[in-house]
């Protein structure tokens, strides 16, 4: 199966580029220490889909969040990958199809969408190289 390498360095922190892996778009994001915060302090328990940012990153590395940037609704491709979109109320994305919000590890908050957005299978290659697939 295809897989991709994306150099990451250029991504400050607080930036997210898109990638496309299998015609699908990916969302690589380097999570501020503020926005893993914000991912840290939710309850499992009032999340529709549980899970934790250390769940849906790579060890020692839970400030990269990679997720496919398709909705789980229907599949529109959400806001807040880009410089100025829409994050959304949780700060995350935001699917403006019919408004679902995800947080800053890309959990379903608030909206139709029933899970978070997906986590492709990815291993870091070096510091600055990620291989997706
Ligand atoms: Fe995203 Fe419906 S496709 S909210």
């Amino acid at each position: 199966l295809a897989s991709i390498e994306v150099d990451v360095s250029a991504i400050q922190p607080g930036q997210a580029i898109k990638a496309s892996w299998r015609g699908k778009p990916v969302f690589i994001r380097n999570l501020t220490a503020a926005e893993q915060a914000e991912a840290n302090k939710v309850p499992l328990s009032e999340l529709r889909d549980p899970a934790s940012l250390a769940d849906r990153t790579a060890e020692g590395k839970a400030n990269w969040l990679i997720t496919l940037g398709v909705c789980t609704h229907l599949g529109c491709v959400p806001l807040g990958a880009a410089e100025g979109e829409n994050k959304g109320d949780y700060g995350g994305y935001f699917c403006p199809c019919h408004g679902s919000h995800y947080d800053t590890a890309a959990r379903i908050r608030k909206g139709p969408a029933p899970t978070n957005l997906e986590v492709p299978e990815y291993a870091f290659k070096s510091d600055t190289v990620v291989q997706i697939g």
